[in-house]
């Protein structure tokens, strides 16, 4: 933008900001509930609401609990819901994450049968299935225990094609397997869900945002940390490619996680590449407002429409987020 400042001498940009109708017909960007994914924790039982304590609103749901808070968050207005599961049992080959009535498959097919319109999204991962809590298998190196990667991409495939099965609209791997995308790609196919999009987390950095989700999912490692799979927050560039090896092997909307703390890769994501992306507020990002609201430190409503129309600005667009109900309540009331 070259303005030379002489050009314009009766220059007042407060004019536009004088009344709300003015400001809302300049306002650049948008945010609206039809952008939103509502994240859930399944779990099995009956009647089960377990509150997450890190999380102030959010539980772990049976799928019946779950299918209530499914059809408010549709009828809000949000037009999808991105499933996690806690398993009844882990091992230490994810049997829980492919199982054909694992509890994530029988979540999909409830929410299928009773809410036809809504967008069902899978979280495609195995920490949460692992006994030992890492997104990938696990054997013995001379260091110490790594994560293998190619033999972990079977049981991603694997998973993948139970969720699509069970009536999933879109495969969501969260794993940062190097090709797990193509894989998964792949076993769809050949299962004949050619039709089924696949969303990457693609470039999915080691944070400490995930702090909560952790509790959430019951998904911490027992040894070690993610960071021999997710990214460095130091990098951006391996970040983007990260994401065009993912636009390789076959994503369909590419996505940044956490949100508030990468909205510079976001927007090099989003001007380099010009697919459909996704963002994800984390547990983390959550939860700091939560708490600080609940301090009296912060406004929540505000500071929460904040940082979303801040994530929307950057690039996104489709934000996966906690706060999708309470955002979409806001947004009808006029906020
Ligand atoms: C699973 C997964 C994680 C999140 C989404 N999928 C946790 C992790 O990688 O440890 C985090 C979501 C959040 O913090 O809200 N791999």
């Amino acid at each position: 933008m070259n303005v030379a400042p002489a050009a314009f001498p009766r220059s007042r940009p407060r004019r536009l900001r004088s009344l709300p109708a003015l400001r809302r017909l300049v306002a650049e960007t948008r945010l609206s509930a039809s952008q939103l994914i509502l994240p859930l924790f399944a779990r099995p039982g009956r009647r089960e609401r377990r509150p997450i304590g890190s999380m102030p609103g959010v539980f772990q749901l049976s799928v019946d609990e779950l299918l209530k808070e499914a059809e408010t968050a549709f009828k809000a207005g949000v037009p999808g819901v991105i499933l996690f599961g806690i398993p009844a049992s882990k091992d230490s080959r994810a049997t829980g994450a492919y199982a054909r009535n694992g509890i994530v498959q029988q979540a999909v097919r409830a929410l299928r049968r009773e809410l036809p319109d809504l967008l069902i999204v899978t979280d495609v991962c195995l920490c949460e299935y692992m006994s030992h809590g890492h997104c990938g298998l696990v054997e013995k190196g001379p260091r110490g225990p790594v994560i293998r990667n190619d033999p972990t991409l079977a049981l991603l495939a694997r998973t993948a094609v139970s969720h699509a099965e069970a009536g999933a609209d879109l495969i969501a791997p969260s794993d940062m397997m190097d090709g797990r995308v193509g894989a998964i790609r792949e076993a769809l196919d050949k299962s004949g869900f050619t039709d089924t999009p696949i969303m990457s987390y693609a470039a999915k950095f080691a944070s400490a945002f995930y702090g909560p989700f952790r509790e959430a999912a019951e998904s911490a490692p027992h040894f070690g940390d993610r960071r021999s799979y997710q990214m460095d927050a130091a990098n951006g560039d391996e970040a983007l490619r990260e994401v065009a090896l993912d636009i390789q092997e076959g994503a369909d909307i590419v996505m940044v996680k956490p949100a508030l703390a990468y909205l510079d890769i976001l927007h090099r994501v989003k001007s380099e590449f010009r697919l459909p992306t996704a963002a994800y507020a984390v547990s983390g990002e959550f939860s700091m407002i939560k708490a600080a609201a609940a301090r009296g430190w912060i406004d929540e409503r505000g500071a929460t429409l904040e940082a979303l129309l801040s994530i929307r600005r950057a690039g996104a667009d489709i934000i996966l987020t906690y706060s999708a109900v309470d955002v979409a309540g806001w947004l009808k009331a006029g906020a």
